[in-house]
């Protein structure tokens, strides 16, 4: 099967997220969400000038990062996708769960906390990327705080490839990630997928299936939350899987009443 260089499926959502949405806690188990879990609740903690109680996940997917943060946190988790929002519906059963685009759902009340962790990666133009912060900076109480977690930004992505995976009960299934630039300054990366789905008869399925990324410098980023309204901060991120890579996560914090940026 080959795919055509220049069709980047603008617009489609992936199948991980569509008919092969089951396989993806296989693919990024929960459990590995335990340790950035952790270090989002400390930096919303330090950051939140308000007690932080509620938060709204954007793009919250299988709701890997929420099984953690509800612990503190009553958590709504906002999904594009209905099959994702399904399996987060299963894992967090006690959670809120809305099917809803970052760019454009109003829920029309504020959160202390709002995060968008990895899926705000797939705001693949300026334009998205602009009306996601918006729809931050819209649910984001008064003195509480926005977490974006791009997987790059321009000055930090290296082209390249991984393998992963894991066993289920009865299945298994592995892959290859292959992140590469389509052109230099397009604004998009292009992590290819390949799948091999393993059922319990023994029997082996292969996918391919095209993920397009947004790729914004890091001052973009600042100053897209800064226009916003927020008060634009970049922090190191700090995980096991992440030391020297010079990895950010972006804050913005809205300002209290009486306050000025
Ligand atoms: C890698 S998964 C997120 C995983 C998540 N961090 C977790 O804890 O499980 C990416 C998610 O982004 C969602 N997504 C992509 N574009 C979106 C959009 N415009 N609005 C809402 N969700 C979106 C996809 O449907 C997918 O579920």
């Amino acid at each position: 099967m080959t795919t055509d260089p220049t069709d980047c499926s603008f617009g489609a959502q992936p199948r991980l997220y569509r008919d092969l949405a089951d396989w993806y806690p296989l693919l990024t188990p929960v459990a590995d969400y335990a340790e950035e879990a952790a270090f989002d609740r400390h930096l919303f903690e330090a950051h939140c000038r308000r007690p932080p109680r509620t938060l709204l996940d954007l793009g919250s997917g299988g709701g890997h990062n929420a099984a953690y943060l509800k612990a503190t946190l009553a958590c709504t988790l906002v999904d594009l996708a209905p099959a994702m929002l399904e399996l987060g519906r299963r894992l967090n059963p006690e959670c809120e769960h809305v099917l809803g685009d970052m760019r454009s759902v109003r829920l029309g009340r504020v959160f202390d906390c709002v995060l968008a962790h990895d899926a705000i990666s797939y705001m693949a133009s300026r334009a998205d990327l602009q009306s996601a912060i918006a729809t931050a900076f819209e649910h984001t109480a008064p003195g509480g705080v926005a977490m974006l977690q791009p997987d790059f930004v321009s000055e930090t992505f290296t082209p390249g490839s991984e393998t992963g995976g894991s066993d289920g009960d009865s299945r298994a299934m592995r892959y290859i990630e292959w992140r590469w630039k389509r052109a230099p300054g397009d604004g998009v990366y292009l992590t290819d997928m390949a799948y091999l789905l393993r059922d319990g008869s023994g029997a082996v399925e292969v996918f391919h299936d095209r993920h397009v990324m947004g790729l914004f410098p890091r001052a973009d980023w600042l100053d897209l939350i800064a226009a916003a309204g927020f008060e634009p901060l970049a922090v190191p991120f700090e995980h096991s899987s992440y030391s020297d890579t010079g990895h950010e996560v972006f804050l913005g914090l809205r300002p209290a009443p009486g306050e000025r940026t």
